[in-house]
């Protein structure tokens, strides 16, 4: 028996005022797109903001149903927007936050399995890093620099082939 450690790194930041300038207006457009998410179950409203290598920008918000599963993350509608949009091009970051209704989100929100999966796809398919910006409505931002940080031991593509 062999016992293996898994070892991210995860950068934590204060202020918004400590990061790189890009990544304070993904987060801004973020933290825009989070006020107009349609989340009437939860009342949870997650916002992100993914920056394509071309310089453009998608947002997107949780678009909940009262079909529970038929609704979306607000992750994945900012990056299925991004490559319907711009299917050749890679996608450079994606800064996530959110804000409830009955209290203050105070720690960075981060994504669900699913969306981590989504996003994964995504780096397999550019072979280039997504970089992740993740803060509540106040507290501490949280950068990673690839999705592959939090997803240890994804599926991954090279597994069909012998
Ligand atoms: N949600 C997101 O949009 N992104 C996440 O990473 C986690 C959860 C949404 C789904 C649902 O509309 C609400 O937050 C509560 O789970």
């Amino acid at each position: 028996m062999k016992k293996i450690k898994l070892s991210s790194t995860i950068y934590e930041y204060d202020s918004i005022e400590e990061i790189d300038k890009a990544d304070k207006e993904l987060l801004l457009q973020a933290k825009k797109a989070c006020l107009s998410a349609y989340a009437p179950y939860s009342k949870y409203y997650v916002g992100a903001a993914t920056l394509l290598e071309n310089g453009k920008i998608f947002t997107g918000n949780n678009q909940e149903n009262i079909a529970t599963p038929s609704g979306m993350c607000a992750e994945r509608v900012a990056v299925f927007s991004a490559s319907s949009h711009y299917p050749e091009t890679p996608i450079k970051a994606i800064a996530i936050t959110s804000k409830a209704k009955d209290f203050i989100v105070d720690t960075p929100v981060t994504p669900c399995g699913a969306c981590r999966q989504v996003l994964a796809e995504y780096e397999t398919k550019f072979n280039s890093n997504i970089k992740l910006i993740l803060m509540g409505e106040t507290g501490k931002i949280l950068i990673i620099n690839s999705i592959k940080d939090i997803l240890p031991l994804m599926f991954h593509a090279d597994k069909l082939k012998k």
